[in-house]
């Protein structure tokens, strides 16, 4: 029996950027046959689109690149907190606020609590942009964003 390392991507409507985020892991695993290793999910720091499939332009975007984006909404819990061994951030906005669900824990610890764009490489980008209001582009730069932190993610956490 192996224990799964249990990561959990972070946005706020948790339709746009962290489901996005959590299918490009899922792939990518699935291509270096680590998927049994891992337990992988998203979650919105806001709960408005719980229940909701990820937005359709986001869905689009990615199946543009053979990944598709299966997950429904939900708001994360103080509960994630304690269960995944790394969550992951895509803005600062969402790093803010995960710190402060966690100062409510007994114990708080927020050390497992990171933003994803320190894995990315080949990127100027400080955080992820929220595409929700901007036109389809903005979907493109995410995905670009996400392919190229992940990369370094699964690199980092993968390493021995
Ligand atoms: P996400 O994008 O945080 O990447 O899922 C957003 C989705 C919805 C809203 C904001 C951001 N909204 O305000 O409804």
């Amino acid at each position: 029996m192996s224990i799964k390392t249990k990561i959990l991507f972070v946005c706020l409507g948790n339709i746009c950027r962290s489901p996005a985020a959590e299918a490009i892991f899922l792939y990518r695993i699935k291509e270096k046959k680590l998927l049994d290793k891992f337990e992988v999910d998203s979650a919105g720091t806001g709960g408005w689109h719980a229940g909701n499939l990820a937005d359709s332009r986001m869905r689009k975007a990615a199946l543009e690149r053979g990944i598709t984006i299966e997950s429904r909404a939900r708001q994360i819990t103080l509960e994630d907190l304690n269960k995944f061994d790394l969550i992951l951030a895509m803005d600062n906005s969402n790093l803010r606020d995960l710190k402060n669900l966690s100062n409510q824990l007994n114990n708080p610890d927020s050390r497992n609590i990171r933003s994803i764009v320190q894995y990315a490489k080949n990127t100027t980008f400080l955080e992820v942009p929220d595409p929700y209001y901007g036109g389809e582009k903005g979907f493109d730069e995410v995905l670009d964003l996400l392919e190229d932190a992940i990369e370094g993610l699964i690199l980092d956490i993968t390493k021995i």
